[in-house]
């Protein structure tokens, strides 16, 4: 990995690849900067060294091709002048107009510029060559510090860094998730444990696949594991169920076996009469859910077991939710999970969380910091691991 920490980047003109792509409400206020003031020991490392910066990041996913007002990253731009106390330049006119490119050439030491969503050009999600030669025209190096896009073979993500063949780096977020993630994939202290939850089993094929050469315990929780309990021979009622992954399911378990890794499917459920919260609720043994009913936690007796599989890990990867966490009646598997993980961690063991409703669990319930580390990435963490090797990482390292 090439870091900055060996660097000195003063009077450089930074190109910093960020992944700014955070949660807002209707009135496009922040509701989670976590991104944001993950990427800010990068941005202050560089500050400080008396680099200029030009930040460039993306913010949802707009289609038309041009600005679009409700992508346009200017609360983003705002928030970050109230984190790193100075102004941030910010334009929407696009490259081309010569805008950003003159306020680029105008960037002074210590200055801070952010273009408006990268992804405003159709050519950035294309990985197009010509987008990244003109970025890489206005800085003189490149880091990349997004490792939430850094699944994404894109213009500023990957291609760019081919324009600065040695002088491109990682950012301190990028060294932090990819050294935690290391960890769990190389000799990772024994019992390990992966929860691996969410509601489909389809989006979880590749880490369940990888996970199970490296892993002591399997946990399947969530929506997903309706499709094993069917499997299984049980009855799930309206439960959510990928009919096509029944053997797949089945080929999973056989190999989970064979390899002598324990997998555990919760044995209860909390059973709703309807998707909401004023749902009438049961708790039922998880293969016998009643028709017209539908599983959306994980019962009591399920949690127990899963606290002291916990409980007695040395090392704990957790990636989705236990059961539906947006409806409160129906979140309480999840938060406990969280409880149990945090006290895992008192007792030393290294636990990673990622996906968005686990992390989100954490964080409500404002226990983030008592995990060892909590990825900034979803969709980039699974593919990490995965196994697959993320374009963005590869283009540093190549
Ligand atoms: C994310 O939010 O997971 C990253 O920013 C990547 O976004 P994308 O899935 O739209 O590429």
């Amino acid at each position: 990995m090439k870091s900055i920490r060996d660097v000195n980047f003063k009077g450089r003109k930074v190109l910093l690849r960020v992944d700014f792509n955070v949660p807002t409400d209707d009135n496009k206020n922040i509701t989670d900067d976590t991104r944001m003031v993950e990427a800010l020991p990068t941005i202050k490392k560089l500050l400080s060294d008396g680099a200029s910066i030009i930040i460039m990041a993306h913010f949802g996913r707009p289609k038309k091709g041009g600005f679009e007002p409700e992508f346009t990253l200017q609360p983003v731009a705002k928030h970050l002048e109230k984190l790193i106390a100075r102004p941030v330049k910010f334009t929407q006119e696009l490259l081309g107009t010569g805008v950003p490119e003159q306020m680029a050439r105008d960037l002074k030491e210590g200055e801070v510029m952010l273009l408006d969503n990268i992804r405003f050009y159709p050519e950035e999600t294309k990985g197009g060559e010509e987008l990244a030669r003109q970025l890489a025209a206005m800085g003189d190096c490149y880091i990349n510090d997004a490792f939430g896009a850094a699944h994404r073979e894109h213009s500023s993500t990957a291609v760019i860094a081919r324009f600065f063949p040695n002088d491109k780096y990682f950012g301190f977020l990028m060294e932090n998730e990819v050294s935690n993630l290391e960890k769990l994939m190389h000799n990772p202290p024994r019992p390990f444990t992966a929860i691996i939850g969410g509601s489909k089993v389809s989006s979880k094929i590749g880490i369940l696949e990888n996970m199970i050469d490296k892993v002591d315990n399997m946990i399947i929780i969530g929506g997903m594991r309706y499709t094993f309990t069917k499997a299984l021979g049980g009855k799930i009622g309206n439960s959510i169920c990928e009919d096509d992954k029944l053997d797949l399911a089945r080929d999973l378990m056989r190999r989970m076996d064979e390899k002598g890794v324990k997998y555990y499917l919760p044995v209860d459920s909390v059973i709703g009469d309807k998707f909401s919260n004023d749902a009438n609720t049961q708790i039922v043994p998880s293969g016998a859910v009643p028709d017209g009913w539908e599983s959306m936690d994980c019962g009591p007796e399920s949690c127990k077991a899963i606290r002291d599989i916990i409980m007695n890990s040395k090392t704990i990867l957790w990636n989705g939710p236990a059961g539906v966490f947006e409806l409160s009646t129906f979140a309480k598997g999840t938060r406990e999970i969280a409880t149990y993980v945090a006290e895992a961690c008192k007792q030393g063991a290294f636990a990673a969380v990622g996906g968005g409703d686990s992390v989100a669990a954490v964080k409500q319930m404002g226990i983030a910091d008592q995990m060892s580390y909590v990825s900034t990435g979803g969709g980039a963490m699974l593919e990490y691991l995965e196994g697959k090797d993320l374009p963005g990482i590869k283009a540093i390292k190549d």
